[in-house]
């Protein structure tokens, strides 16, 4: 479960390439773009990624995945949530969002590589910020289990 090197230089060469060389796990690539701000407050602060094609998306819910961010090859595992947050009114697009276990940083500008593990379940609207913060919860204890079981995509 290797990437080539050169094929990082070009997203779109990323995005045909990674499915054939990371056995079978959809990939896309993006750029990291700033969100709401609430994600911090909430206890689960997420990149927003804004994806250089649309192609290689998956539809909207919650994911197992993992992310590089380049230039770096180090590979996290993380939980990622694609909709308009329906719980909050004032997300009118599709959001491509990143929580990434084990790693604090500003990633803001950062290009990244996301690979899609597993889904977990559909976007959902809650009634409670509370709901919402436990379901995020139980979402990266999931995802963290599911990872564990599979093999890390490498970036050679
Ligand atoms: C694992 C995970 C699951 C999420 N599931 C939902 C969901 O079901 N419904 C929803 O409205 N938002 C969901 N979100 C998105 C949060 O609403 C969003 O991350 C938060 O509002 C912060 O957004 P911001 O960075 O734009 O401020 C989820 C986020 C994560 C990380």
């Amino acid at each position: 479960m290797q990437i080539d090197e050169h094929a990082l230089a070009d997203s779109a060469m990323v995005t045909a390439a990674a499915p054939g060389v990371t056995g079978g796990v959809p990939s896309f690539t993006g750029r990291v773009v700033g969100g709401n701000g609430r994600g911090r407050l909430l206890g689960f602060p997420t990149a927003n990624v804004a994806p250089h094609e649309e192609a290689g998306l998956p539809p909207d819910g919650v994911y197992a995945c993992w992310v590089a961010i380049q230039p770096s090859r180090d590979v996290f595992g993380a939980t990622m949530s694609i909709g308009n947050n329906p719980t909050f009114d004032d997300v009118a697009e599709r959001r491509v969002e990143v929580f990434i276990h084990d790693l604090a940083a500003d990633l803001y500008g950062r290009r990244v590589v996301v690979w899609v593990a597993q889904l977990l379940r559909p976007m959902r609207r809650f009634s409670t910020l509370d709901e919402l913060i436990d379901h995020t919860a139980a979402d990266v204890r999931r995802s963290r289990a599911a990872l564990q079981r599979m093999p890390r995509p490498e970036i050679e």
